[in-house]
């Protein structure tokens, strides 16, 4: 029998993940990794989201982690992270909706200013500043053109949203103009009205979301950052908000999660503040997806979605 231990969330929610497992794949042995019975030895599979440091080494004959998110970057930064372990990535149907209609909404949201509604109507105030401008006529330009990346796309290109994707390597996705590397970067920019960022958190992502960057972007543009908190710098984030260069920000992921009360993002006119709730899908879709990796792992099929060291993400 090959045996599945659940390292994600309490005790409590394991009984729902046992729930669904059963359903779909009877055959498969789920434990709670703390249970007395569970010998880590005899573990094939491992389902974490946030473990401490360290705790996941103990698994020593693991045929892959699998990884309750889609992001994988806070794992390895566990210094005893068991490297030779193919690790996977969160995916599935409804991850990639979710982030689609999440992207989708928050585009909307900036272009019909729904976060100046929001505050009139904190204060009874009836004032209407109309907008004109349409999807038809904003474009948007995705960092990050990955699993999710390619599906928003898609999704904000069928919408009606002028489309631009931007990735280390060239993606082609039908209706969506590309572009590729640092040496594209410029000219991706330089015509975006709402930057999206789907980027996963590497070294060289850290930090990419700069004054630079922001300054190459064109006056009155606006920002959707549902990648990770690390790649925008906070501070120029305020300051373009600050002096107009930029008009409206849609952030779901934070530095520091959740978000530090002192943040002054928070009361940021011009900032809508999510929590880090974009895309996670119901326990039944991710069982099922997680299943089907194992089917595939035990077939000798490599998953889709496995974590590449080389390329750091
Ligand atoms: P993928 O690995 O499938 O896609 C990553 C994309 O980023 C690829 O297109 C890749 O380029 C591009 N990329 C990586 N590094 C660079 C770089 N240095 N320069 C330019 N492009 C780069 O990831 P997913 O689409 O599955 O997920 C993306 C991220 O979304 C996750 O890592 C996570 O941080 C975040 N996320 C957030 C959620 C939320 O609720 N807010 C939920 C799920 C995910 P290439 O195509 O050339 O490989
Ligand atoms: C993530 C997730 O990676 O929630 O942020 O899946």
């Amino acid at each position: 029998m090959v045996t599945l231990a659940v390292a994600e969330g309490e005790y409590p929610a394991f009984q729902s993940w046992k729930d669904e497992f059963s359903a779909i794949a009877p055959d498969l042995d789920i434990i709670w990794w703390e249970d007395a019975q569970c010998i880590p030895d005899r573990v094939d599979y491992l389902l974490v989201w946030k473990p401490a440091h360290g705790a996941v080494a103990r698994f020593r004959n693991l045929k892959a982690i699998l990884c309750a998110g889609a992001g994988v970057d806070h794992l390895l930064a566990d210094p005893h992270w068991p490297h030779d372990v193919p690790l996977v990535r969160m995916g599935g149907r409804e991850t990639a909706a979710l982030m689609e209609e999440y992207v989708t909404w928050a585009c909307l949201s900036l272009l019909r200013e729904t976060r100046t509604w929001a505050r009139q109507q904190e204060r009874r105030i009836f004032h209407r500043r109309l907008v004109t401008r349409t999807a038809a006529t904003t474009t948007v330009g995705i960092m990050g053109m990955g699993h999710l990346g390619g599906h928003v796309a898609r999704r904000l290109h069928h919408f009606g949203f002028k489309v631009r994707g931007w990735s280390r390597t060239r993606r082609e996705v039908p209706g969506v103009r590309s572009f590729a590397g640092a040496g594209e970067l410029g000219e991706f920019l330089s015509q975006v009205d709402i930057l999206v960022s789907l980027l996963p958190n590497t070294a060289q992502t850290r930090d990419m979301i700069d004054a630079a960057l922001l300054s190459r972007l064109p006056r009155g543009a606006m920002l959707v950052n549902a990648g990770r908190g690390e790649q925008v710098c906070e501070v120029s984030l305020l300051a373009a908000l600050d002096n107009g260069h930029l008009t409206g920000a849609v952030l779901d992921v934070f530095r520091e999660e959740p978000l530090p009360m002192a943040s002054r993002l928070w009361e940021h006119p011009m900032v809508t503040v999510t929590p880090h709730a974009a895309s996670e899908a119901s326990r039944t879709e991710q069982a099922a997806y997680l299943a089907e990796v194992i089917h595939e792992i035990e077939h000798g099929v490599p998953p889709a979605l496995l974590y590449d060291a080389g390329r750091g993400y």
